[in-house]
């Protein structure tokens, strides 16, 4: 292999203003593009950067005033390099520096027998990717110091590598300018709140559905999806021209995922097998729920406060109650309890249109939330398909009754295991994913819904979120401020470029790169799963990855055409 050919040679610059480089004799400033990842090679420590600007200098301004004319192609050729060369602008992300052990940490001696613990020599690769460690960049290299093109080792050695025996990663796509995957770090992913933004068609559904794949091929948490638009569990549409639909996450993990419904015909319709249905009682549906839709239900503050003198009088059976009264029974109660008439009435008229939705019932036998979070604890993701019942009154409501039960689950055996610090009682790491995310999170919701809860209290009860939005600017900020890792695809709104870089320092560059990203799979990915912002080429969700991240018992598969596709794909591949 020829060693790499350095491209640059640091001559100045700070920590706080980054580097500049000049070109070395032979590089053309033109294939220098804005974005692209260097490595940096100082006396002792590695560098890791991107290149953030070119510029075009002279060493004698004399060369300005008189330019070399077109046809004086020999003067250009002598003054190419000494008298006009290129400058790069670099800003250092990471410093990779040999890993050592805990007896070189303590006696920072070269041990002789691990040649590897020496800084590697000029252009030359590190050892493996495993053999370096990742630091924050709290120095700069020396003057001098060469640039090289940051090779596929680098990446390896920055972004990991999916089979990493150690770590649980996955590879969401890759750089815009090679071809090496980039990988979230998954454990690090489910332990805190995460956000997927862009506008719409972007490509966030397609992004959450990849990432959810490889949470649950790699056993990073179980998943609970509110599926607004049926495109999670089973069969999703897509604007590819080869390929009109593309697999559902059951389909991909047959034996792990299951589907409910809340709309069973329709679900039926859409060739869905043995998916359970689901209803709601009205006696599951608390006062808070009903604050959170009372936009939805134009319901007025006086509305909510009869509503809670009625849950004090009846109990959890207070909405079955209240549509049972006549007129002068609410007057009655109205004397007795300080309600006013007016506003039960209206009330009482208003939680009528519950009634349309077809997953409500007045009781029901069986509890079915129960029934998901037994799923969830033996490790059966859960998708919730909603078909038709997916306007917003249906969607918040069924979302935000079925979490709040769910988080109290949690927080119960959060507790219990605290108290008994069994291994067998600490609850399964759980994800939930919810779509139209500001609808639950916005500034006024975010104190109300359980939602708001979850994302501010992070991961103390084992229950993370994965909000999927178009609109940024219009959640809390202090849940944006939580969120752990974000991952941004193109947004145009200047409110939502903002929004996605709540408590990001230095965030002007990245400001530009966002607005620049191709209208359709590419993402910017920022926060705790990755080591450094990166802007990726997102893995396409088709045949070959259903091929790579699908349950390699294909025994199981009860699909025959996924079966056969993925066969296909995998000796196409000679997997
Ligand atoms: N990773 C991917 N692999 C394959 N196709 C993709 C990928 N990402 C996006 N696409 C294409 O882009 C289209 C739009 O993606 P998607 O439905 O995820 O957008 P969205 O951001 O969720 O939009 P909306 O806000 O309207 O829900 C898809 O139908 C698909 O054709
Ligand atoms: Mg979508």
């Amino acid at each position: 292999m020829t060693p790499p050919q350095p491209l640059a040679t640091v001559i100045q610059g700070s920590l706080s203003r980054g580097l500049e480089a000049r070109l070395n004799p032979g590089v053309s400033v033109e294939d220098l593009r804005v974005g692209k990842f260097v490595v940096i090679q100082g006396q002792r420590n590695r560098f890791f950067g991107l290149l953030t600007d070119v510029t075009l200098e002279t060493s004698n301004p004399q060369i300005l005033v008189n330019p070399p004319r077109p046809e004086e192609t020999l003067l250009q050729e002598v003054l190419a390099g000494t008298g006009t060369y290129g400058i790069i602008a670099l800003t250092p992300m990471l410093m990779l520096v040999p890993r050592q052990t805990e007896g070189e940490r303590l006696y920072p001696l070269v041990n002789p027998e691990r040649p590897e613990a020496l800084a590697a020599p000029l252009g030359q690769e590190p050892p493996s990717a495993g053999a370096m460690e990742l630091l924050p960049v709290k120095t700069v290299p020396a003057h001098f110091s060469q640039v090289y093109e940051a090779r596929e080792l680098d990446f390896r050695t920055v972004f990991g590598w999916e089979d990493d025996p150690e770590r649980r990663n996955f590879a969401i796509g890759q750089p815009l300018d090679m071809a090496v995957p980039i990988c979230l770090d998954l454990d690090r992913w489910v332990e805190r709140s995460n956000g997927i933004f862009g506008k719409s068609g972007t490509g966030k559904s397609f992004l959450a559905r990849l990432i959810l794949a490889g949470i649950i091929r790699k056993r990073a948490a179980v998943n609970l999806i509110f599926d607004m638009h049926s495109e999670y569990g089973w069969e999703a549409a897509s604007e590819d021209k080869h390929a009109s639909t593309v697999k559902g996450l059951r389909q991909l993990f047959p034996g792990q995922v299951q589907i409910y419904t809340l709309d069973p015909d329709s679900t039926r319709r859409r060739g869905v097998r043995d998916a359970q249905e689901l209803f709601i009682a009205y006696n599951q549906i608390e006062v808070e729920d009903l604050a959170l839709l009372a936009e939805e239900l134009n319901l007025s503050e006086a509305s909510l406060e009869n509503a809670i003198i009625l849950r004090n009088e009846f109990g959890r059976d207070w909405i079955g109650r209240l549509l049972s009264l006549s007129n002068t029974e609410i007057q009655e109660f109205c004397e007795q309890k300080m309600g006013n008439k007016a506003s039960m009435m209206a009330l009482q008229r208003k939680l009528t249109r519950l009634d349309n939705l077809k997953y409500i019932r007045s009781t029901l036998p069986h509890n079915y939330i129960g029934q998901i979070l037994d799923a969830l604890s033996r490790g059966i993701h859960v998708v919730i398909e909603f078909g038709s019942q997916s306007n917003l009154l249906s969607y918040m409501l069924a979302a935000n009754v079925i979490t709040r039960r769910i988080h109290q689950a949690y927080v119960h055996q959060t507790e219990r295991y605290l108290q008994s610090k069994n291994p067998l009682d600490r609850p399964r790491q759980l994800c939930i994913t919810i779509e139209e995310a500001h609808r639950f999170l916005n500034p006024r919701a975010a104190k109300q819904t359980i939602f708001g809860t979850i994302a501010r209290e992070m991961r103390k009860y084992f229950v993370t979120l994965l909000v999927v939005d178009q609109r940024p600017s219009s959640i809390d900020s202090e849940v944006m401020s939580q969120l752990g890792t974000r991952i941004t695809a193109l947004l145009n709104d200047d409110q939502d470029i903002e929004a996605v870089f709540t408590g990001v320092a230095g965030s002007q560059n990245l400001k530009t790169v966002l607005a620049k990203l191709d209208s359709k799979q590419q993402a910017l990915l920022l926060g705790h799963a990755v080591p450094m912002p990166v802007v990726v080429q997102t893995r396409s969700y088709d045949q070959r990855f259903y091929a790579e991240i699908a349950d390699p018992d294909w025994s199981q598969a009860e699909d025959a055409e996924v079966l056969l596709a993925a066969q296909q794909a995998k000796s196409e591949l000679g997997l």
